[in-house]
């Protein structure tokens, strides 16, 4: 941000400037050097002098306006700068019930790459965050939920449950295996439309206090980028199922009449233009229109009321999680920015590429989970030519109804260039592999050859992934990243700062950064309001945010995380 906004010579003049009244205050405190009274975001500081070189006074030993001071001498009052501490921005019921420090989430990302350590390191540093496990076999989901539960019982972490519709069994077994092990904070993501395992894993958190009041063991944040799919999420449980549930006696009778008053979720997330699955929707019509359904919906049942908005999509940059705030948004999600850290679950090679990223090289392409269906998901376009590799094959999929169909040419080319085999070959492997995840997709692709012709394709969508992951130096041109413009737009904040190098992202040190600049943003908006003008300083980079923070420093430090 540059310094200096706010050209204006005089705030007075400013039609309906209400904080630039020209208030006569004697002795308004001790003045402090701009630089540090800026900085301490715990104070509020009475913002005194004159529009162009304000000067920032303590709000202690001040007197009352208008009494005589010692030296008799009167200030100009522009106006006041309240406490903008980062724990102060976002939903402060969301913290509080999540015992949070910030309103900061660190989401799920697939295969493990919100890993373990990522969900650890942000989880210990008073963040909630999501392990990864959308496409993991549930005996690998098993492992980390019980490490992390190892590491932080009760900690302010969860796990991703994703709606699988090629892969039902696993999002049923994931579903229960969440339940057992007693997580208590669950991501739900990619539905289209609720699912019985979604909104039974619902329905058994709920249970009475001994105080009388009904609570749910579950906090469920959904995520979703479209209004159809939002609202199914703050209604209650279809009524249907909670009577088959009842009758088989898998919920109680309590459970069934709770079941009306209860929305499905407790958090929903807007996901505007993220890494992954997105429809490139802009975060600045998605949070208002997703506050705006909440509230209509509230009216009729009051619980969804209660249901906290949350922000994600592009968020890689101070100034776009302070505007996030700004929109009304009750927390803040990020992704693409933690894939870049030392903890995520990608292999090192992947990470360096992202820490190049600009915000332009990013390319939508389509996505192996519901690749039958046309869905798109954003990648990384810098450095590898898997967005079209997968778009030729998406074309040939729709242009053909079986494998047999393709002409020689173009089996020859994908052959040799994208699967670097036979198909029949492809096909093996694939048949072994769903063999021993879902059988039933074997059964119907012996049946159906366009079906045999989709899980050939996706051999390649889902092998492009691993071999980024693992960083297969071979296979560099195939990598498949999910990554949004939130990365190029972190890179180019943190250019030439202690954050500009992958080796040196630790994912607890960004996420304050983050925050700790999206609050210094706020008090530069709360100054460029008065009408001044900021005097030249670091204010926007990442190491003036990081180096401003002392945890002691914090109204809140007393919390303990956990
Ligand atoms: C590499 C990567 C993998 C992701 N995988 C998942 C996932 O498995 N489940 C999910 O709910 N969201 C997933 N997401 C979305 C993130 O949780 C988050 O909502 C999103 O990245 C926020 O937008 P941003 O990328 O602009 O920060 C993924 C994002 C990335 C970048």
């Amino acid at each position: 941000m540059a310094a200096g906004f706010g050209e204006h010579s005089d705030p007075h003049s400013l039609p309906g400037n209400p904080s630039a009244a020209n208030v006569p205050f004697s002795e308004a405190g001790l003045e402090f050097p701009f630089e540090k009274a800026f900085a301490d975001l715990g104070k509020g500081w009475l913002v005194c002098g004159s529009p162009s070189q304000p000067r920032l006074h303590s709000m202690e030993n001040s007197r009352t306006p208008g009494a005589p001071s010692a030296a008799g001498s009167a200030t100009s009052i522009l106006g006041y700068l309240p406490p903008t501490p980062p724990e102060f921005l976002g939903d402060r019921y969301f913290t509080q019930q999540h015992q949070l420090r910030h309103a900061y989430v660190g989401g799920s990302m697939a295969n493990g790459i919100a890993s373990v350590d990522l969900v650890s390191a942000l989880a210990s540093s008073g963040n909630l965050a999501f392990y990864g496990a959308a496409g993991q076999t549930p005996n690998r989901v098993e492992e980390a939920i019980d490490e992390l539960n190892r590491r932080h019982p009760g900690g302010t972490w969860g796990s991703n449950l994703i709606h699988s519709p090629s892969e039902p069994t696993i999002e049923s077994d994931v579903a229960e295996l969440l339940r057992k092990r007693g997580v208590r904070h669950v991501e739900a993501s990619a539905y289209i439309d609720l699912t019985e395992p979604l909104v039974k894993m619902r329905l058994k958190s709920l249970r009475r206090l001994a105080s009388g009041e009904v609570t749910s063991d579950l906090s469920i944040m959904a995520k979703a980028s479209r209004l159809e799919v939002a609202s199914k999420f703050l209604s209650p449980a279809p009524d249907e199922w909670v009577q088959r549930w009842l009758q088989r006696g898998e919920i109680t009778e309590e459970q069934a009449n709770w079941a009306r008053e209860w929305p499905i979720c407790d958090d929903l997330t807007a996901e505007a233009d993220s890494g992954g699955h997105t429809d490139n929707r802009p975060l600045s019509t998605l949070v208002p229109a997703f506050c705006d359904l909440r509230d209509r919906l509230g009216k009729t049942l009051p619980r969804v009321n209660s249901v906290r908005i949350g922000a994600a999509g592009g968020l890689g940059s101070p100034a776009a999680i302070a505007a996030a705030f700004a929109l009304g948004a009750g927390y803040v999600v990020v992704g693409s920015v933690h894939q870049s850290c030392v903890e995520s679950g990608t292999s090192a090679v992947v990470r360096e590429h992202l820490a190049k990223a600009g915000p332009a090289d990013v390319i939508m392409a389509p996505a192996s989970d519901m690749f039958e269906m046309g869905v798109h998901l954003q990648v990384l376009r810098r450095g590898t030519m898997f967005g079209p590799r997968a778009k030729k094959l998406l074309e040939l999929y729709r242009n053909h109804s079986s494998l047999d169909e393709l002409s020689s040419v173009d089996r020859q080319r994908i052959e040799k260039e994208i699967f670097r085999m036979p198909l029949e070959e492809v096909w093996q492997l694939t048949r072994q592999f769903f063999l021993e995840r879902e059988p039933s997709q074997v059964h119907r692709a012996e049946e159906d050859a366009h079906h045999k012709m989709a899980l050939v394709f996706r051999w390649y969508l889902g092998k492009s992934s691993d071999w980024a992951n693992r960083g297969i130096a071979d296979r560099a041109l195939d990598y498949q990243v999910w990554c949004g413009p939130a990365m190029g737009a972190f890179n180019e904040w943190v250019q030439g700062s202690s954050l500009e190098h992958a080796s040196s992202r630790k994912v607890a040190t960004v996420a304050e950064a983050l925050m700790q600049g999206a609050a210094l943003h706020w008090r530069l908006l709360d100054l460029q309001r008065m009408g001044c003008s900021i005097p030249a300083g670091p204010w926007a980079t990442p190491d003036f945010a990081l180096n401003n923070f002392t945890l002691d420093k914090q109204p809140n430090s007393a919390v303990r995380y956990r």
